[in-house]
């Protein structure tokens, strides 16, 4: 294990910039919303000070709203696509205009709580602390107009998990017209087959020039959006995330950040059981474009269990993800191998995502559930000795897909042989 903590913290290293990490070198050559957040818990390990400024410098480009944007392009790089000049969001350090999982805030107390400077840690968390609560409070304005306490994706990039099956019904409304030619730059990097399709590009495409005509204006841009869909793992992230805050904040003596973070949270917890499904055993997407709920079978309804749900939920998942665990030999697969849509290696249509590993067996922890835990983070272990730091893995057959050497991947593993 010292031999792949050693490799791991090459990986980290190696996509260090100095004040942020790029995911990989090549495919991703900018800062990543939720990969930065996630990476500092590897950082944190053997150097606080540096997982900290991975951290500060994502909140530095905070919009005025309170939006944290899922891409920051501080040095150009014309290997990637689409790049600033798509978007077109008018920053001075360029940005995008939407967002991603917000995992920052329970990554700030994860470090804080086991920090070994705790001077360091109490003042970056009383400055990062507020700005958080601001992409949260920004969340449940912009994302939650009618206050159900459960917040809409308007792209399938800000869910994170960019071609899920999940995406596919409501996806297939966006229209295509006006989107001109271009010239796709993650093929390049990557094989084909395991990256999103070309019609799925266009649509991302459509959605980002009709937020862009809209001014990237977030009071108007989920009433405009023709994609609008509630995802429970990424509601879970942002729940956890306002707990977390909530107890830091107490323990820091913020009161009105804790009471207010608090009050989001439970509000959450308490709408995700819309999102139950008995027959799936697991929760679900919710297409608020359409008012109906999603039938898809895929990792996000168990992310669910990042987030404190009653323990009854939580049971429920743990039969999930064994059966899931009988029909592959790595868990956690982004979708179910028995599904028609499955696809080992396309992405988020199958393949296995440590961090994901990593924030569902978190979430177990809290409900005592050993063995399916070891299980998961045994499987993550053999995946990346037979495979190595790749963005994501086979579920069946282990094989490497996407980029390799992978900043994300190499974190969780520091983070899990700790
Ligand atoms: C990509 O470019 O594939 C990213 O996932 C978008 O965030």
């Amino acid at each position: 294990h010292d031999e792949m903590i050693r490799h791991a913290r090459q990986v980290l290293s190696d996509n260090d910039r100095g004040a942020y990490t790029v995911p990989t070198h090549g495919l991703y050559p900018f800062q990543w919303n939720w990969d930065s957040a996630l990476s500092a818990l590897g950082f944190a390990h053997y150097d606080e000070p540096r997982a900290w400024t991975e951290i500060e410098t994502l909140l530095d480009h905070q919009w005025d709203d309170g939006m944290v944007p899922h891409i920051i392009f501080h040095a150009p790089d014309d290997g990637y696509f689409p790049g600033p000049e798509v978007w077109g969001t008018g920053r001075a350090v360029p940005t995008t205009g939407i967002t991603q999982p917000p995992v920052a805030g329970f990554a700030v107390r994860r470090i804080h709580d086991r920090a070994r400077d705790s001077a360091l840690a109490g003042r970056q968390a009383r400055a990062l602390l507020p700005k958080i609560h601001a992409w949260h409070q920004w969340f449940y304005r912009c994302r939650d107009p009618e206050g159900t306490g459960l917040v809409a994706l308007l792209h399938p990039w800000e869910s994170g998990r960019d071609n899920s099956v999940d995406w596919d019904d409501a996806f297939d409304r966006v229209p295509i017209d006006g989107v001109g030619e271009f010239t796709r730059r993650d093929t390049a990097h990557a094989n084909p087959a395991h990256r999103p399709t070309d019609g799925q590009y266009k649509r991302y495409i459509w959605l980002v020039q009709k937020f862009k005509s809209l001014g990237w204006d977030n009071t108007k841009l989920h009433d405009a959006s023709p994609f609008k869909v509630v995802d429970p793992g990424f509601n879970a992230i942002l729940i956890r995330a306002c707990e977390d805050v909530a107890d830091l904040a107490a323990r820091l003596g913020m009161e009105e950040i804790a009471k207010e973070s608090r009050a989001m949270a439970d509000k959450g917890v308490a709408a995700m059981e819309s999102l139950w499904s008995d027959e799936l055993g697991q929760y679900l997407c919710y297409d608020r474009a359409e008012g109906k709920l999603i039938p898809s079978a895929s990792i996000g309804g168990v992310l669910a269990a990042f987030a404190p749900i009653p323990k009854h939920r939580i049971t429920a998942l743990v039969r999930r993800i064994e059966e899931l665990g009988e029909v592959c030999n790595y868990l956690i697969p982004s979708h179910d191998p028995r599904a028609p849509e499955f696809d080992g290696l396309r992405y988020w249509r199958g393949p296995v995502w440590l961090i994901v590993n990593f924030m569902v067996a978190d979430g177990l922890q809290r409900a005592g559930e050993r063995e399916i835990i070891d299980r998961i983070m045994g499987d993550c272990l053999r995946l990346i000795e037979t495979s190595g730091f790749a963005e994501y893995h086979d579920p069946v057959t282990a094989e490497p897909c996407g980029g390799a050497h992978f900043t994300w991947t190499a974190a969780m593993i520091i983070e899990i042989l700790h």
